[in-house]
């Protein structure tokens, strides 16, 4: 399997024999194969040097999936807010996940659970008080995975994208 030790070979915990797939930590060289499954299963593009800023900030909460031949089928990406708080001399900081996406072939197999599990961990050690994220008020596959990960719909935000499709906010409290 990887020779890189943060790899975690899931062809056993998958039940997918004949697709083997690795999590491991996003490099520059799979930039373009994560803009590629975005491409792909999004509606929301970024430029490259987006993808690349949030690799080099936040980079150990930046994690792809791979097939055998190496080929990015998945990635999760995290990035972290710093917001006063209102009744405290302190710093508020949430750990944003800014986007995350399986390629239909691979879907329903655990690996968005497995990513957000590991770029969980991962993005806390920011110091984070809590996670949020935005998703389409239609996108019920992924606020189903969101609340078996315990986040709760906190807000709307009206017309959030493009087209004018209205997000929940959706928060869970870092612990
Ligand atoms: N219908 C209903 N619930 C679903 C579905 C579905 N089609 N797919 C996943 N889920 C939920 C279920 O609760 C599932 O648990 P279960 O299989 O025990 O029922 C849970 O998610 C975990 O499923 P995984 O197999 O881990 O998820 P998968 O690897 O298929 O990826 C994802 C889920 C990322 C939402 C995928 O469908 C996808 O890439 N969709 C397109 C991109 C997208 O919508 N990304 C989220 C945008 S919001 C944001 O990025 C902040
Ligand atoms: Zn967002």
């Amino acid at each position: 399997m990887g020779t890189d030790k943060n790899s975690k070979p899931m062809n056993d915990t998958l039940g997918m024999p004949n697709k083997p797939v690795i999590i491991r930590k996003c490099t520059e060289e799979d930039l373009d194969g994560v803009m590629q499954v975005n491409l792909n299963e999004l509606p929301e593009d970024y430029p490259y040097f987006f993808y690349k800023s949030l690799l080099d900030n936040f980079g150990d909460a930046f994690l792809v999936a791979c097939d055998q031949e190496g080929k990015v089928v998945g990635y999760i990406m995290w990035r972290v807010e710093k917001v006063p708080s209102v009744d405290e001399f302190k710093i508020y900081k949430k750990g944003h996940l800014v986007s995350i996406a399986v390629s239909k072939d691979y879907r329903r197999l655990g690996i968005a659970t497995t990513l957000l599990t590991m770029s969980m961990k991962e993005i806390k050690k920011y110091g984070i008080d809590e996670y949020v994220l935005e998703v389409r008020v239609s996108n019920t596959p992924a606020i189903s995975l969101y609340k078996k990960f315990n986040f709760s719909i906190h807000s709307i935000k009206y017309a959030y994208y493009r087209d004018g499709e209205n997000a929940y906010y959706m928060i869970r409290k870092a612990d």
